[in-house]
């Protein structure tokens, strides 16, 4: 198909453009991979599909991923977090790109589409929304599908499901679970910009108030000690004893949500899961606390709930909703309940994309080599490339660490 774009104005590229080369100058791993797919052009004769949040980083993927020979397509993962000028800025070097911010769910479901009428040969998806379409009202052209990767939990958790029903069409590779994604991306990347989209929206101070996360994975570990960082005191919700231990152990407070209800001033969920905060918990909330969602949907604070005890709701300012409740309390919700580091900020810093997306670079690439022999499933990233990208960003850093001598290798493969 002919280069073709539904976006805000193509006349805010430049704007656009320099933020992508802010993000280019801090990515030094996707250098590498920049440089490498021009030159040895893995990706040519194929159509990737990339269902992401658009933002420089992964306008940057874009273009590393055109770089490798692909006929590029971008549509958004999230309909907040769509930044204008970078979707105008891809469009403008030749990346098909559907998505406007804030957009209707109508909207956003013809984005899809719209995407999908490139007939991908491979997909790279953002908490499942375009695998799902491709299992539905798409599925017709899912066999045309090498594969694909999924970027986040929520994610690999449908998958997981379609999986488990026989129902997946095609391969799948979770790249949330990769080492060198979760152990960083998850954990630093959400710690810090869910705490970075607040202060954006709210202007408050953190320290001397009571931070509630709930949801105690990896990006809740991450949201906990950035809020302990900024001098909050913590109290963790969890409904996994596992996980409840290891939040008592880094030293924060676990109790159940309607004993801590009572006492937040912030309320940030990130489970993956729905209906976490729900009406019994809004009863008991302070006047004036402040509820933001980091989970991948935007179902984890309930706002059907919060709307029923509602009398007024106004937007005080960008970002943030004030709900004023029948007995005169007033609660804010951020980012209209949406990833708060991405509704109210830029998602997570570039270093910590760098090395996701370079998964995701590799793993796209892999796909284009080994998809069709693989046979639908949810697979692993393979080890060598968690390991390279790993391995490659201590290069770039300058960083060198020891290696096994043979001795020591023999040894740690001996039983006796
Ligand atoms: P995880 O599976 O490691 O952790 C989720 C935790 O929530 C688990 O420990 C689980 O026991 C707990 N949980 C589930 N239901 C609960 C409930 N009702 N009350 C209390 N705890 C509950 O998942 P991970 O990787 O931490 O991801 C969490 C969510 O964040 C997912 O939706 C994921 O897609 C999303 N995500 C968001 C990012 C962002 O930029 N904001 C980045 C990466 C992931």
């Amino acid at each position: 198909m002919s280069h073709d774009y539904e976006i805000k104005d193509i006349a805010l590229a430049p704007e656009g453009e320099r933020k992508i080369r802010w993000a280019e100058a801090h990515m030094p791993v996707l250098n590498l991979l920049h440089k490498e797919f021009d030159k040895e052009q893995p990706l040519k004769g194929h159509t990737v599909v990339m269902c992401l949040h658009l933002e420089a980083k992964t306008a940057y993927l874009a273009e590393v991923v055109l770089a490798g020979g692909a006929e590029v397509i971008m549509c958004a993962s999230n309909p907040l977090s769509t930044q204008d000028d970078v979707v105008a800025a891809m469009a403008n070097k030749g990346i098909n790109a559907f998505a406007v911010h804030g957009c209707t769910d109508e909207e956003y479901h013809k984005f899809l589409h719209r995407a999908l009428d490139f007939m991908p040969d491979l997909i790279v998806d953002d908490g499942g929304d375009l695998t799902t379409l491709l299992h539905t009202g798409r599925s017709s052209q899912a066999e045309r599908v090498i594969g694909g990767c999924e970027e986040t939990t929520t994610g690999i958790k449908r998958i997981r499901s379609l999986a488990e029903n026989n129902l997946l069409k095609f391969p799948m590779i979770a790249v949330n679970d990769a080492f060198s994604k979760h152990l960083f991306d998850n954990r630093y990347g959400t710690g810090q910009s869910v705490w970075d989209g607040i202060n954006r929206a709210t202007n408050l101070v953190v320290a001397g108030k009571t931070a509630v996360v709930i949801g105690y994975g990896w990006c809740g570990k991450g949201v906990a000690a950035r809020a302990r960082g900024l001098g909050a005191r913590v109290i963790v919700c969890e409904v996994d004893a596992i996980k409840a231990n290891e939040a008592l152990m880094d030293g924060h407070e676990v109790m159940p949500l309607e004993e801590a209800a009572a006492r937040g001033d912030y309320f940030i969920t990130v489970t993956g899961n729905c209906s976490v905060i729900k009406g019994t918990h809004f009863d008991k909330m302070k006047d004036g606390a402040v509820l933001a969602n980091a989970g991948h949907f935007d179902v984890e604070i309930s706002i059907p709930d919060l709307e029923t005890i509602t009398v007024k709701k106004n937007e005080v300012r960008p970002n943030v909703d004030e709900f004023t409740l029948t007995d005169g309390r007033r609660l804010y919700l951020l980012g209209q309940g949406r990833l708060v580091n991405l509704a109210a900020g830029d998602g997570h810093p570039v270093e910590i994309m760098d090395m996701s997306f370079a998964l995701q670079a590799r793993c796209v690439q892999y796909l284009a080599e080994n998809g069709t022999a693989l046979g639908a499933g949810l697979y692993p990233v393979p080890l060598e490339i968690d390991r390279g990208v790993a391995q490659t960003r201590l290069q770039a850093l300058g960083v060198q660490i020891d290696t096994l001598d043979d001795k020591q290798k023999v040894y740690l493969k001996s039983w006796e």
